[in-house]
């Protein structure tokens, strides 16, 4: 009994030890960093602390950057335009967001962090329980840009006498910037997300020109202006074109229980939604995924119908692509066939019966003729080899003289 009594001291006084060997001070992991931003933008700030125990997490915010005039900001602040996101686990990690920028968001945010049992007594200096790390924020009049409006390219006639049809006019897209925060470094012009070479100028007026507009050059366009030490400011027209199916596999031929692939690509813009559907009784109907065999991937201007474990009596048949926006709609016919399992045997098949017929014909041409061995009165009676062979020349004189 008092051997127990004084190993549990030794085991609880051990724990302890330990304990307090692993209780580490609060220690930025990743700390929130300094950004330029245009007004109606948002941020976010990062903070990630380690510690044991895991500390406590707090944003404050201060115009300008003296001790005294810090507040705390809380989630939902600023009319909601404030969100605070903190985790702990075996960190801690907080996310300040602030959405739609305005000038007077300015100024410097501070992540406070600390694990000290005495951090919320008032009787402590904070500045020697909690650690902190600061950001500024500089949120800039966002730059004004006057732009073309967006543009419909009509959709060209169908290839008559394989003429191809008349170029459409030319379409001229403008990027006028008025107002900036700071002169402007350079401008350049974008198409759906990759910048155009040779577009690079540095006036403040910009224009990009297409020639002979056609449903490829349909796109999401932006016009972007640098700036030294602040953000890009850009302006987006974008050129509409009916759906133009550009490539799509024709046919596909594959055996039953493999699996076939369909794809169809387009041209125009805004990118289509694309439908699969199947001519059923000479009607295009939506595909019957009841055996849940067929599977539909679409990205942008591309699509592509799986059909896994393809069965012959079902399958087969006209399927076609239909892409469709706002401005129009087009659509592609694909064949798909589907050969029988047995089908690579047929020519073997085909062989295997011709032997078995002639080896029949033969069997029943011997059976036939088994009576006619027996010697013809006319023939003298010899040996039996001279017998067929006298035979032989019989029958070759007997077709001599037809
Ligand atoms: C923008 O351009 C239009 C004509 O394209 C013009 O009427 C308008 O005054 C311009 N706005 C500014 C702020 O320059
Ligand atoms: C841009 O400026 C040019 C020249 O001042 C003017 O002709 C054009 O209409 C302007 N474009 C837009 C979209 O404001
Ligand atoms: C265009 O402007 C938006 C809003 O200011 C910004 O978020 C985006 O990064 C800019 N894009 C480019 C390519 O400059
Ligand atoms: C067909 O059914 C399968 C299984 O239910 C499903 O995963 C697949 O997305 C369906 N395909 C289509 C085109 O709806
Ligand atoms: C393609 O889909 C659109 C929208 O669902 C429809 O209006 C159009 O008739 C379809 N085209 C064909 C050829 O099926």
């Amino acid at each position: 009994m008092h051997f127990n009594a004084v190993l549990l001291a030794v085991v609880l006084f051990g724990n302890l030890m330990l304990q307090y060997a692993s209780a580490q001070n609060a220690g930025f992991v990743k700390s929130p960093m300094s950004e330029t931003k245009l007004t109606g933008d948002t941020f976010e700030l990062y903070c990630d602390v380690v510690g044991n125990p895991t500390p406590e997490i707090q944003w404050w915010y201060a115009e300008v950057n003296r001790a005294d005039s810090f507040k705390q900001l809380w989630d939902g602040a600023r009319k909601r335009r404030v969100s605070i996101n903190t985790a702990y686990g075996s960190n801690g990690v907080s996310v300040l967001g602030i959405t739609q920028l305005k000038l007077e968001d300015s100024g410097t945010y501070e992540c406070r962090a600390s694990n000290d049992p005495r951090r919320n007594d008032l009787r402590q200096n904070p500045a020697q329980t909690w650690i902190r790390a600061q950001a500024t924020i500089t949120v800039l009049q966002k730059p004004r840009i006057n732009s073309s409006d967006q543009v419909i390219l009509p959709t060209p006639p169908e290839m008559s006498h394989g003429m191809p049809p008349p170029p459409l006019p030319a379409v001229i897209l403008q990027c006028n910037l008025t107002t900036a925060h700071n002169a402007h470094h350079q401008s350049f012009w974008m198409k759906n997300g990759e910048e155009i070479d040779n577009t690079r100028k540095e006036s403040t007026n910009t224009e990009h020109k297409l020639k002979k507009p056609r449903a490829e050059d349909a796109g999401e366009y932006m016009c972007v202006y640098t700036f030294e030490m602040a953000p890009n400011a850009n302006a987006t027209i974008e050129v509409k074109a009916a759906p133009l199916i550009t490539g799509h596999k024709r046919s596909e031929n594959k055996k039953e229980g493999e699996n076939a692939m369909l794809y169809c690509k387009s041209v125009g813009f805004p990118f289509p939604v694309w439908i699969w559907r199947k001519k059923v009784a000479d009607t295009w109907v939506n595909i019957d995924n009841s055996s849940g065999r067929f599977f539909v991937t679409s990205r942008n201007s591309y699509t592509e119908l799986n059909v896994i474990n393809l069965d012959i009596a079902t399958d087969p048949g006209q399927y076609q692509c239909n892409a469709s926006n706002i401005i129009g709609h087009k659509s592609s016919p694909s064949v798909l066939r589907v050969r029988s399992h047995l089908a690579p045997l047929w020519p073997f098949l085909g062989v295997l019966a011709e032997i078995l017929i002639l080896v029949v014909i033969i069997v029943v041409y011997e059976k036939r003729k088994k009576p006619d061995e027996v010697p013809d009165d006319d023939e003298p009676v010899g040996p039996m080899k001279n017998s067929t062979n006298n035979h032989k020349d019989k029958k070759v004189r007997q077709r001599n003289t037809n």
